[in-house]
Protein backbone atom coordinates (compact mmCIF):
# COMPACT_ATOMS: atom_id res chain seq x y z
CA UNK A 1 0.00 0.00 0.00
CA UNK A 2 0.79 3.79 0.14
CA UNK A 3 1.15 6.36 3.10
CA UNK A 4 0.75 10.04 3.55
CA UNK A 5 3.37 10.99 5.56
CA UNK A 6 4.14 13.89 8.15
CA UNK A 7 4.48 16.43 5.04
CA UNK A 8 0.87 16.63 4.50
CA UNK A 9 -0.01 18.05 8.05
CA UNK A 10 -0.98 21.31 8.38
CA UNK A 11 -0.68 21.36 4.22
CA UNK A 12 -4.41 19.08 3.22
CA UNK A 13 -3.63 20.00 -0.94
CA UNK A 14 -5.84 17.34 -1.35
CA UNK A 15 -4.79 16.95 -4.90
CA UNK A 16 -3.76 13.18 -4.24
CA UNK A 17 -7.30 12.06 -3.41
CA UNK A 18 -8.65 13.27 -7.01
CA UNK A 19 -6.99 10.76 -8.73
CA UNK A 20 -6.91 8.03 -7.06
CA UNK A 21 -8.79 5.51 -9.09
CA UNK A 22 -10.27 3.05 -5.53
CA UNK A 23 -10.92 6.35 -3.78
CA UNK A 24 -9.01 4.84 -0.99
CA UNK A 25 -8.39 8.66 0.71
CA UNK A 26 -9.78 9.60 4.68
CA UNK A 27 -9.36 12.48 6.38
CA UNK A 28 -9.45 14.67 9.74
CA UNK A 29 -8.90 18.33 10.50
CA UNK A 30 -4.72 17.87 9.66
CA UNK A 31 -3.99 15.44 7.39
CA UNK A 32 -4.93 12.60 4.50
CA UNK A 33 -4.66 8.98 4.80
CA UNK A 34 -4.50 6.15 2.84
CA UNK A 35 -6.65 2.76 3.58
CA UNK A 36 -4.03 0.44 3.38
CA UNK A 37 -5.96 -2.81 1.85
CA UNK A 38 -7.94 -0.40 -0.47
CA UNK A 39 -4.75 1.09 -2.34
CA UNK A 40 -4.02 -1.39 -5.05
CA UNK A 41 -0.30 0.81 -5.82
CA UNK A 42 -1.22 2.12 -8.76
CA UNK A 43 1.46 5.46 -7.90
CA UNK A 44 -1.41 8.22 -9.88
CA UNK A 45 -1.21 9.92 -6.33
CA UNK A 46 2.57 10.41 -5.58
CA UNK A 47 3.59 12.90 -8.21
CA UNK A 48 0.38 14.74 -7.38
CA UNK A 49 1.53 15.78 -3.79
CA UNK A 50 3.07 19.41 -3.63
CA UNK A 51 5.08 18.37 -0.50
CA UNK A 52 5.80 14.94 -1.39
CA UNK A 53 4.38 13.11 1.42
CA UNK A 54 3.10 9.80 -0.03
CA UNK A 55 5.42 6.96 -0.35
CA UNK A 56 4.97 3.36 -1.29
CA UNK A 57 5.27 0.92 2.05
CA UNK A 58 8.33 -0.30 1.34
CA UNK A 59 10.07 3.35 0.44
CA UNK A 60 8.70 5.59 3.76
CA UNK A 61 11.36 7.39 5.58
CA UNK A 62 13.42 6.05 8.90
CA UNK A 63 11.63 8.87 10.71
CA UNK A 64 8.02 8.60 9.25
CA UNK A 65 7.57 4.64 9.70
CA UNK A 66 5.35 5.25 12.33
CA UNK A 67 2.75 6.56 9.83
CA UNK A 68 2.33 3.16 8.28
CA UNK A 69 0.17 2.08 11.41
CA UNK A 70 -1.34 5.88 11.77
CA UNK A 71 -2.90 5.41 7.88
CA UNK A 72 -4.36 2.06 8.99
CA UNK A 73 -6.19 3.16 12.35
CA UNK A 74 -7.14 6.49 11.30
CA UNK A 75 -8.74 5.33 8.20
CA UNK A 76 -10.83 2.47 10.21
CA UNK A 77 -11.43 5.10 13.23
CA UNK A 78 -12.72 7.40 10.40
CA UNK A 79 -14.54 5.24 8.08
CA UNK A 80 -17.15 7.09 6.12
CA UNK A 81 -17.47 10.56 7.60
CA UNK A 82 -13.94 10.54 6.78
CA UNK A 83 -13.73 9.54 3.35
CA UNK A 84 -12.72 12.42 0.78
CA UNK A 85 -12.70 12.14 -3.10
CA UNK A 86 -12.69 15.96 -4.32
CA UNK A 87 -10.46 19.05 -4.02
CA UNK A 88 -10.95 21.18 -0.87
CA UNK A 89 -9.46 24.16 0.00
CA UNK A 90 -5.87 23.46 1.14
CA UNK A 91 -4.87 24.34 4.87
CA UNK A 92 -1.36 25.43 4.20
CA UNK A 93 -0.94 26.01 7.52
CA UNK A 94 2.59 27.21 9.31
CA UNK A 95 3.73 24.32 9.20
CA UNK A 96 3.14 23.52 5.35
CA UNK A 97 6.44 23.95 3.61
CA UNK A 98 5.79 23.72 -0.28
CA UNK A 99 8.77 22.04 -2.08
FE1 LIG B 1 -4.96 5.49 -4.66
FE2 LIG B 1 -3.11 4.60 -6.37
FE3 LIG B 1 -2.44 6.37 -4.47
FE4 LIG B 1 -3.04 3.85 -3.78
S1 LIG B 1 -1.28 4.51 -5.02
S2 LIG B 1 -3.78 5.73 -2.79
S3 LIG B 1 -4.63 3.34 -5.29
S4 LIG B 1 -3.86 6.74 -6.19
FE1 LIG C 1 -1.58 15.77 1.77
FE2 LIG C 1 -0.18 15.97 -0.44
FE3 LIG C 1 -2.55 14.86 -0.50
S1 LIG C 1 -0.33 17.51 1.15
S2 LIG C 1 -3.66 15.95 1.06
S3 LIG C 1 -0.80 14.09 0.60
S4 LIG C 1 -1.71 16.19 -2.05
Amino acid sequence: AHVVTAPCNDCKYTDCCVVCPVECFYQDEKMLYIHPVDCIDCEACVPECPVEAIYAEGNVPAQWQSYIQLNADRCTALADKGHITEKQDPLEGPDCKKK
